[in-house]
């Protein structure tokens, strides 16, 4: 089965943010669940959304406004119902 790319913006923005410090407590948060053979962690250019906090993007959709204090939060209760619809969708 293909991987699911999940991408982080690495954008000018969402470095300033902090995207250095959202990336190791996302690389935990998948292993944690145990998505490492599901889900393929990218970098990405400028997802264009740049005034709404780091930015995630899964298929179509983009999760906004994350930080490094939320996003343990934001994973469990927006990113991984996401990741778990794509995965029951996919043949
Ligand atoms: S730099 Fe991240 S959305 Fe533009």
């Amino acid at each position: 089965m293909a991987k699911e790319n999940l991408f982080l913006c690495m954008g000018s923005a969402c470095h300033q943010l902090g995207v250095y410090e959202v990336l190791p407590k996302l690389q935990s948060l998948i292993q944690t669940h145990e998505l490492e053979g599901v889900v393929e962690l990218k970098g990405s250019f400028c997802l264009e959304t740049c005034s709404h906090g780091i930015v995630m993007k899964l298929g179509d959709r983009c999760f906004l406004d994350i930080s490094p204090q939320n996003v343990e939060t934001i994973f469990t209760q927006d990113i991984l119902p996401e990741i778990q619809a794509t995965l029951a969708r996919s043949p």
